[in-house]
């Protein structure tokens, strides 16, 4: 479908002609013949000059051998990790070309492009492609329908920063409408919004207590470490990991977790609440684990390997009772929770 003068879309792929062509992205699996039929009904018995990649997830760069195949002169273009990941992915010879940040490759017949490495938007290999002429920003999967990136806030600021200082007349993103006019200033807004809010979330210092307790002794000691921490003046939420809602894990500031032990493990509602956490947006933010045992106690233990495996910063080491809490527990307990407060307040 020819989107403007010199533009066609096919599928998630965009096709520019200028003096010279290049396709931008390519197609999913399943897509390939598709898309070289459409590519070779457009240019006829014109070469392409070029295949770009954004990116090199497989729905966006699975097209590349078919489009190769058809056309093996076009020379391939994508980031120094886009072309690395390419080769290791695809065994097939293609010329090739690494992006750098803000490179001009000049189409002819006033059509120029640009690369815009915006690393981990989407993946870590991403960039995006902008037509200086017509204001054309080619995002791949940035402004594409139903992508989450706030896995990465930080690079997303970034990179809306650097786009929004471009004059752009359509986004064309690989999923969903071409934006143009009034809907361009929405979607950095939505974008702007979703980082704001997580800013937002990074100031205010929550705490989760997620715990599991089959005769209460856990949920005795959870209900000890929420009071403290309330009466040190931090938001807490407590839940049990049995419940059928759970707050979204990844928005809290620290998470504390206990289990009993049973059989020589944790109770299998925590571990699954805790495979929730997001290694991205959860690294470095502290932790510890609790919980009430009869005799080898493993349960807390193992709460603790797996955050540390996911890259969460261990507070201290796990902190156990016997059954129930004796005096001295409890107030070894109370003291403990008060310093990580401070150190959460801190
Ligand atoms: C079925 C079952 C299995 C248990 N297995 C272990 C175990 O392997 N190791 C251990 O230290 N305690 C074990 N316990 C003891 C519990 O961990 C202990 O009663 C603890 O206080 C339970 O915590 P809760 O009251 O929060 O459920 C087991 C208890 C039950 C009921």
């Amino acid at each position: 479908m020819q989107v403007s003068e010199n533009i066609y879309r096919i599928g998630g792929a965009y096709l520019v002609i200028g003096g010279k062509t290049a396709l931008i992205d390519t197609a999913p699996c399943g897509g390939e013949s598709a898309l070289v039929q459409s590519v070779g009904e457009i240019l006829r018995d014109r070469r392409l000059d070029y295949v770009i990649l954004n990116h090199t997830e497989a729905n966006r760069s699975h097209g590349l051998c078919a489009v190769i195949e058809r056309y093996p002169d076009a020379e391939v273009i994508a980031t120094v990790a886009g072309i690395r990941n390419l080769k290791e992915r695809y065994s097939l010879p293609f010329r090739e070309r690494a992006a750098k940040d803000n490179a001009l490759l000049e189409l002819g017949n006033d059509v120029t492009l640009r690369f815009i490495i915006t690393p981990n938007l989407n993946w870590p290999d991403s960039m995006v492609t902008y037509e200086e002429n017509s204001g054309t920003l080619f995002t791949c999967d940035l402004f594409s329908d139903g992508e989450n990136l706030m896995t990465y806030p930080d690079y997303v600021e970034n990179a809306l920063k650097r786009l929004f200082a471009l004059k752009i007349t359509a986004v064309m993103p690989a999923d969903g409408d071409i934006l143009r006019g009034a809907d361009i200033q929405k979607a950095f807004d939505f974008y702007g919004g979703l980082v704001d809010k997580y800013r937002e979330q990074e100031k205010n210092k929550t705490v989760l207590i997620l715990y599991s307790s089959h005769y209460g002794a856990t949920r005795e000691m959870a209900d000890c470490i929420r009071a403290e921490l309330e009466s040190a003046g931090v938001t807490v939420t407590m839940c049990g990991a049995d419940e059928d809602t759970m707050p979204d894990i990844n928005t809290f500031s620290a998470i504390i977790a206990g289990t009993g032990t049973y059989e020589r493990g944790a109770a299998k509602s925590v571990m699954r609440a805790l495979c929730g956490v997001n290694a991205v947006l959860m690294r470095h933010k502290p932790f510890f684990t609790f919980g009430s045992h009869g005799w080898s106690g493993e349960g807390a233990n193992i709460l603790h390997g797996m955050l540390v495996s996911l890259g969460m910063k261990p507070f201290s080491k796990p902190f156990t009772s016997i059954f129930g809490m004796s005096d001295d527990t409890r107030e070894r307990l109370k003291r403990h929770t008060r310093k990580f407060g401070e150190f959460i307040l801190n």
